[in-house]
């Protein structure tokens, strides 16, 4: 019997090992355990054994029950963890979405010419500061020296928010405001969006974007004019860029000049896009500032002097990224920004 019992287990441990679901695993248990099972027949046999073998094959009996029992569970916990995987794989939820990927948006060329300008003036030593859109006709006009018959201020020229307010036509007036609320030295630039009645066309918009600069302090001449705007001009376009000053004149400034650069393709030996002149654009104007002005914003032009300058931003950022069309630039055109 008791070499019966051994060979049971080898046989119960095999088929355990063997089966692959729970109902065979059941059906096992039943084979072995059930009422006619196996085992259970070989204990109800018990009784016929001899008072020694009793104990003895009483122990193995049992040790097979609960190695079988042991056995059972184990098989059935793998037979449920293999289940559960099976099926979390089925029922697997797929929690990507298939949609357009978020946009990040571009920011204008404009700005980036803006902040770029800005940046390379402060580290210059200048201050960015700020004025309105919409401006006092005052300041706009009157206090730059600009006389009451000047073209600029007719109403063809200008947009008139009422009789004394306008949308600036220029960043000029910043400087008016910073004059009448500081005592020079004064070392400010302002970049903005201006306002002129121009009819849109590939390089003219009613609204454009100008940066104005100014510096006022003692003993402020011409010299430091030109060297503060030869080394802006290189920063700007590189240091092979020559400038040109030609006389000009502008209301607030005596003298007065525009600043041409030397044309980016030849570097002024001349080319098909500069017609052959070396020259490339007009890129400012500038001059010292116009005693007039000084005084008329608070400050004593025998003791102090100043230049200041002024150029468009928009043709600045169409001439540095080959942009043909003023348009775009106001277009917001995600393909356009896109490249910037
Ligand atoms: N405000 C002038 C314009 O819009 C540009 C300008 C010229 C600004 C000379 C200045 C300056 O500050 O000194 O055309």
């Amino acid at each position: 019997m008791e070499q019966q019992l051994r060979t049971m287990q080898s046989e119960m441990d095999r088929t355990i090992q063997s089966v692959t679901d729970m109902k065979e695993l059941d059906a096992i248990r039943i084979k072995y355990l059930g009422k006619k099972g196996e085992l259970t027949v070989l204990l109800k046999q018990m009784g016929k054994l001899s008072a020694e073998e009793k104990p003895v094959i009483g122990k193995i009996v049992n040790e097979t029950r609960a190695h079988f029992e042991d056995a059972l569970q184990k098989r059935q916990a793998e037979l449920k963890q293999a289940a559960d995987t099976v099926r979390l794989e089925k029922e697997r939820i797929d929690i990507t979405v298939d949609r357009p990927a978020f946009r990040l948006g571009h920011r204008n060329p404009l700005q980036k010419t803006m902040e770029e300008l800005e940046e390379l003036f402060i580290s210059m030593g200048y201050r960015v500061e700020e004025g309105p859109e919409v401006e006092l006709v005052e300041n706009n006009f009157d206090k730059l020296n600009t006389p009451l018959h000047h073209p600029s201020r007719d109403l063809s020229d200008t947009f008139y928010f009422s009789e004394n307010t306008v949308l600036r036509t220029h960043t000029s007036p910043v400087q008016v405001r910073v004059m009448m609320r500081q005592e020079p030295p004064i070392r400010m630039v302002c970049t903005g969006r201006t306002f002129r009645f121009d009819d849109v066309d590939d390089t003219h918009s009613p609204m454009f974007h100008q940066i104005e600069g100014m510096v006022i302090d003692k003993n402020i001449s011409m010299a430091n004019l030109i060297d503060t705007l030869n080394v802006f001009v290189k920063r700007l376009l590189g240091e092979h860029t020559k400038t040109r000053f030609r006389p000009h004149y502008f209301p607030f400034t005596e003298p007065s000049a525009e600043v041409d650069v030397s044309c980016p393709h030849c570097h002024g030996d001349g080319c098909a896009a500069c017609n052959f002149t070396g020259w490339s654009m007009e890129l400012l104007g500038c001059g010292m500032v116009h005693p007039n002005v000084l005084r008329m914003c608070g400050i004593d032009p025998d003791v102090y002097s100043g230049f200041a300058f002024g150029m468009g931003i928009d043709r600045i950022t169409m001439v540095k990224h080959g942009i043909p069309n003023i348009r775009l630039l106001y277009e917001n055109d995600q393909r356009f920004l896109e490249q910037f």
